[in-house]
Order: C-alpha cells, then structure tokens, then sequence
C-alpha cells in the first residue's frame, strides 16, 4: 500500500494577522511548517508534496524543502485549488489507488498515532475518511445581530480535522469536478461528498488543533510541551 501526503501551505494566515504567515512562525524551537512535515515523514511515505503560494521566498530557504521525499507544488487561491495542483505534480507517478493523506501545515500537532489509527481503520474502505473529534461544546444558532435563534442537535455533529485520506483516483476527480461546478470545498471530504459518497470519521485526539488565531499559538506550544512530556514519561503521545 503506497501513501502520498499532500500539506496545503499557501495560506496567506489572514486571521493570525502579523508579517510572515503562521507556517512560518517559530513554535517550541522550530517553524510551524518543520513540526508538521517531521512527523508527517516519521510515517515513510512516498512522498510528500507542499503547496506553496508563488510569491514565498521563505520555503526554498528551509532545509526540509529539500529533503529527499519531500516535493513543492504552486499554491492556489482557495485551498482546494492547492490541493489540486499538488496532486497533478503526482500525475503519471501515483496510481489511481494510491492513499493520498492531506494534512493542513497549520496541524503541527497531529499524533503520528492517530495517522497510524487513520490508516488501519481506512486501508479496507472504497471511499476513505478523515480524522475528526465529535463535536463538544454547545452550539447555538445565531441571527445577523448575534441573537440566538435556537440551539442545534449536537449529537451527530463532529468537527473535521486532517489528514483526510482518499484514493488519490478518487480525490483527483472529486476535487476537479468541485471547482468545475464553482463549490469551494473547504475539505477534501466536502469534494468526495458532492460526488456522492460518504466518507468515514476516524476519532482523533482534540489536541490535533488548527493553529488560526493568534492565542492558537500559545496553545500549539503548551501542546507539544506536553506531548514530549507524555512520550517521555509514558510513550503516550506521540
Ligand atoms: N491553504 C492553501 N492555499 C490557500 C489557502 C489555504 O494551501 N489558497 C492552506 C493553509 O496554508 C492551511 C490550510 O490550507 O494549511 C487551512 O487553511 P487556513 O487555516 O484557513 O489557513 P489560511 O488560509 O492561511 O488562514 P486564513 O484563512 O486566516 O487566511
Ligand atoms: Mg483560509
């Protein structure tokens, strides 16, 4: 079984606000970017293919841009094109049955566990899935002037994470036929979704979290400070 990751890095970090977008940002002795891709490639894929958008000066500078298994493609406008240009860097090299792993650079969290527990669960499914957590907190449906209508049934209501894996066939197509229409997908789950089908959830860790605004960043760090303590102390976390 061959496994491909494709990380989406050429977001502008527009809510994190500041002067290098927040892949960049240093977290607990590295850049968001490194932490992610080290424990994306702690799992031996094939390869790993980085969107970067076109004007980043930063990423060739990196020593992980040029490390053996790692690829970079040309960013996109919407993440979903990012993700479609870094799969037509694998046209030709990935067949169509391939498991392609699309992981947010902005999860430098992600337990290389709970990538493993994704794999195992999904490595049998026609369709594939993605990581999520069911949802926790109370949600309330609210008006344009922030009056609560109602409140929703949060029973079956989880929240997506990444990775999301798909047969790479599979996600190509789902993911062109998405920006045909004119959709935005914000997930790749959205894209194989619109064709119909119906991808699996995989219970991952809450501390996989997407790092978006600014406190994200003090709550990435106490995170991994806390995962090195778990692996030391226990192997927990990893
Ligand atoms: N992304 C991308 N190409 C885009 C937009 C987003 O590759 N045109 C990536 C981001 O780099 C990130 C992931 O998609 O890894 C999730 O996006 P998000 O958290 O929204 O990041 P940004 O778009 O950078 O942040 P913001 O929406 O606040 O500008
Ligand atoms: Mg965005």
């Amino acid at each position: 079984m061959k496994i491909w990751f494709v990380v989406p890095a050429a977001g502008s970090g527009r809510r994190l606000g500041g002067d290098i977008p927040k892949q960049y940002l240093a977290l607990a002795g590295k850049r968001v970017v490194e932490h992610t891709l080290e424990r994306l490639l702690t799992l031996a894929p094939a390869g790993a293919v980085v969107a970067v958008s076109a004007g980043d000066t930063l990423w060739p500078t990196l020593a992980i841009s040029r490390h053996p298994l790692v690829r970079t493609a040309a960013g996109g406008a919407e993440r979903a094109d990012s993700v479609a240009n870094a799969l037509a860097l694998l046209a030709g090299e990935a067949a169509g049955d391939d498991w392609v792993l699309v992981h947010d650079v902005a999860r430098p969290c992600v337990r290389v566990a709970d990538i493993e527990l994704l794999i195992q669960r999904l490595e049998n499914s026609p369709v594939g899935g993605i990581l999520a957590a069911p949802v926790s907190d109370t949600l309330k449906r609210v008006s344009a002037t922030r009056a609560i209508e109602g409140t929703e049934d949060r029973s079956r209501l989880w929240a997506a994470m990444t990775p999301q894996m798909f047969r790479y066939g599979l996600l190509t197509r789902a993911l062109a036929a998405a920006l045909d229409q004119g959709s935005k997908p914000t997930d790749e789950a959205m894209a194989v979704e619109l064709l119909g089908y119906s991808p699996l959830v995989v219970e991952g860790h809450r501390d996989n979290i997407k790092i978006t605004r600014r406190e994200d960043l003090a709550i990435a760090e106490t995170i991994l400070h806390w995962q090195q303590r778990q692996r030391t102390t226990s192997g927990v976390a990893e």
